[in-house]
């Protein structure tokens, strides 16, 4: 819920009320699971009778005022979950994303028992850091707690869960440690959330000017710098790649450029997310099955935007700034024609031979105003691009293609780290050729072979030399490999590996 408070306490559990105390037990070969000394006979017991081992997704429940020999917890129910056994061949990655399941699994609970206030033993993992252990927690919990019921009024129910108001950690060792690591948590996932938020938005909901509102907002919270050009700034600028896709819109567009400056000279580094708030296909029209699902066009754009909203609350030592060019792909009388040449802000010209092929058109504008205007280090867009990335990948990657093997690296490791994982495609001039037109300077699709790749052989022709990693989320976005912490519908995908991303920076330039 956006207004869960999370807190860190040192004070006995027992001493502390709520509706659901929570502990983790680590499971062993043939022995009772590793846990907290206080629930120690409660889980031997359990496992003597074989009903609790400490499986990753067991669960031992008990009411702690039933039993009136034991010590009185002020707590309402006591939740045992398991660990899973502590694997030697897991890495780094792989514990966070144990974690964020069990912050998942912890949220999930509190949704069946309704528990509005939840108390958590932080466990104790030797292979990481307390700080790391307290942020995936809190990032699973309020990952799996999220839901969208704004547009649920006449079929909701006063008894409807809405959520827990209230978190607290306990931990009797670094206690520091935790609540920076919490922090870190919700942060990013108020951010993906937010994202999440914006994508469940229907495209009468959600248009360029909410992508607009919601940046000013953010800018006028936080200090950072809003611009927004409009419908006339694009005609000025030769915008024809945005212009030309909102062409058969009665929706102005809107590019939306969010920055964030730490105030001394570091890197730059710039987000680009695609924002198409509906896309219809326009002139080459999508088949009616699932179209409602392009609504889910602009999850680029929630992205960045998103992302920024973590970048205000943490002010890392780089200027970050997002742009998100923002239109819907209609199909009015006035729509973009297959075969119409337009001239994006570089001064390439493009045949248009797909309208459907819109999310490039837009991007390269964004790109190559983006550049000029700001002068990034790394420049890194995002977009629901292909439905080719679908073929490839599945729904378990996003796929990556860029003209930088560094840039790659830090993307990989920053996806890997937040369970948002990441495939390198290659791109060379055997890709780019398929995107030559015989009356133009490129044309916007280069057939199905290496849809994907074709795309960003595009997108390639807008960034010059700047180190650019595109990322195509189609995949992922939503459909995303369900987890406990990773609902059905919008996934929040991009904004958790870019914040990785942003709070590593230094960390490789010391590396390159
Ligand atoms: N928004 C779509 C891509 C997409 C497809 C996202 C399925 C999520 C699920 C994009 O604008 C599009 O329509 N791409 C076309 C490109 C083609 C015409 C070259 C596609 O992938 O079919
Ligand atoms: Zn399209
Ligand atoms: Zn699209």
């Amino acid at each position: 819920m956006e207004t869960t408070r999370l807190s860190v306490t040192e004070k006995p559990v027992d001493t502390l009320a709520s509706d659901l105390l929570v502990y983790f037990a680590a499971q062993r070969k043939d022995m009772p699971p590793v846990c907290d000394p206080k629930i120690e006979a409660r889980v031997k017991k359990a496992h003597e009778l074989g009903d609790f081992s400490g499986k990753m997704d067991e669960e031992l429940m008990y009411y702690p005022d039933g039993n009136p020999k034991e010590k009185k917890s002020e707590s309402r129910r006591v939740l045992v979950l398991g660990m899973g056994k502590d694997d030697p061949d897991k890495d780094l990655a792989d514990f966070l994303d144990t974690l964020r399941r069990l912050g998942g699994n912890t949220a999930k609970a509190c949704e069946k028992t309704k528990a509005k206030t939840l108390l958590v033993c932080v466990p104790h993992m030797a292979q990481i850091p307390v700080e790391k252990i307290s942020q995936a927690l809190a990032e699973g919990i309020l990952l799996g707690d999220y839901r969208f019921a704004k547009y649920k009024k006449t079929t909701r129910k006063k008894t409807d869960y809405e959520g827990l108001t209230e978190i607290k950690f306990f931990s009797d060792t670094s206690v520091k440690a935790v609540r920076k690591g919490a922090k870190m948590g919700v942060n990013a996932a108020k951010a993906a959330c937010a994202a999440r938020d914006m994508a469940n938005e229907p495209g009468n909901g959600w248009t360029p000017k909410q992508f607009a509102d919601y940046a000013a907002d953010l800018a006028k919270t936080h200090g950072l710098t809003c611009t927004c050009l409009k419908k006339k700034d694009m005609e000025k600028l030769d915008m024809g790649g945005i212009l030309g896709v909102n062409q058969g819109s009665s929706t102005p567009p809107c590019m939306v450029a969010l920055e964030y400056n730490p105030g001394k000279k570091s890197d730059t580094l710039l987000l680009v997310g695609k924002g198409i708030t509906f896309d219809t296909g326009g002139i080459s029209i999508k088949p009616a099955a699932g179209m409602e699902e392009m609504k889910y066009d602009m999850c680029g754009g929630a992205a960045v935007l998103a992302t920024m909203a973590a970048v205000a609350e943490e002010k890392p030592g780089i200027r970050v700034v997002a742009i998100v060019p923002a239109t819907d792909n209609m199909s009015g009388s006035r729509a973009i024609h297959p075969g119409d040449i337009i001239h994006h802000y570089n001064g390439v010209t493009s045949e248009i031979v797909n309208t459907d092929a819109e999310g490039r058109m837009i991007l390269a504008d964004a790109l190559a105003w983006g550049i000029k205007t700001y002068a990034p280090d790394c420049v890194v867009d995002i977009a629901t691009l292909t439905g080719a990335v679908i073929i490839g990948l599945g729904h378990h990657y996003s796929g990556l293609v860029s003209n930088s093997d560094a840039l790659s690296e830090r993307l990989l490791a920053a996806g890997k780290e937040a369970g948002e994982p990441v495939w390198r495609l290659p791109l060379n001039k055997d890709y780019e050729k398929q995107i030559e037109s015989k009356v133009a300077d490129i044309k916007n699709v280069g057939g199905k072979p290496g849809g994907t790749i074709t795309a960003a052989a595009y997108l390639s022709k807008f960034v010059d030399k700047t180190p650019w990693a595109h990322l195509d989320i189609a995949g992922t976005a939503w459909d995303f490999t369900e987890k406990s912490y990773i609902p059905k519908g919008p996934s929040g995908i991009g904004v958790r590996t870019f914040i990785s991303l942003i709070r590593s920076w230094k960390k490789w330039e010391k590396h390159e």
